[in-house]
């Protein structure tokens, strides 16, 4: 089985029955959703499922998938913002979180970029109850992979040091987290037969 972090797949992407930006920055502060938003750099909400997706998007995962969508995370980050660090993903528990189906709402330009886990302590932060994160300084880490998600679905690996090399585009993400799913491998067994082959380089 091929290292890379990233699989590009080809589950359709999720039919949202809102207007994304809109619902978010008309009220970018609801109780339960906002986890951390700074206007001119970025964003992080959390919406649960039925929030967002059609019922039939549902139902398709449901049934063509045998998986149930637990949340939706979105991240929002203004063009050229550069945090300056990478994070890993730990879940409610503290543990570790290992993966993501992604997609972006509009053309990306961006590369998500993977880093070797440090041998340095990290620094712990926590967003909101469900996002929380260790965190290393960029300059102590060595990068391993980067590719841009675009708007195909993507099963992402968040456990080993990420972050977001910002191009020119405003850039905002959906990661849908799924029930039962927590380390990166069950991502992969999961959605294996949908895994399309240009990521297995
Ligand atoms: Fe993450």
């Amino acid at each position: 089985m091929p290292k890379s972090p990233w699989r590009r797949t080809s589950i359709d992407r999720g039919e949202c029955k809102i207007d994304l930006k809109d619902y978010i920055l008309s009220d970018p502060y609801r109780d339960g959703e906002h986890a951390l938003y700074f206007p001119k750099h970025g964003g992080i909400w959390t919406l649960q499922p039925k929030t967002i997706f059609t019922e039939e998007w549902l139902q398709y995962i449901s049934f063509e998938h045998h998986a149930k969508v637990d949340l939706a995370q979105i991240f929002y980050r203004a063009p050229h913002y550069q945090h300056p660090g990478a994070h890993v993903d730990i879940d409610r528990s503290d543990n570790l979180y290992g993966g993501g189906l992604n997609w972006t709402i509009d053309p990306d330009d961006a590369h998500m970029v993977w880093y070797n886990m440090p041998d340095q302590d990290p620094t712990y932060t926590k967003r909101s109850e469900t996002d929380r994160n260790k965190e290393w300084p960029l300059e102590d880490l060595v990068e391993n992979n980067r590719c841009i998600i675009g708007q195909q679905p993507t099963l992402v690996r968040t456990d080993i040091p990420h972050t977001v090399d910002m191009g020119a585009n405003e850039r905002w993400l959906i990661s849908v987290r799924f029930t039962r799913l927590n380390d990166w491998n069950q991502y992969l067994d999961k959605f294996n037969d949908w895994i399309v082959d240009e990521t297995l380089v």
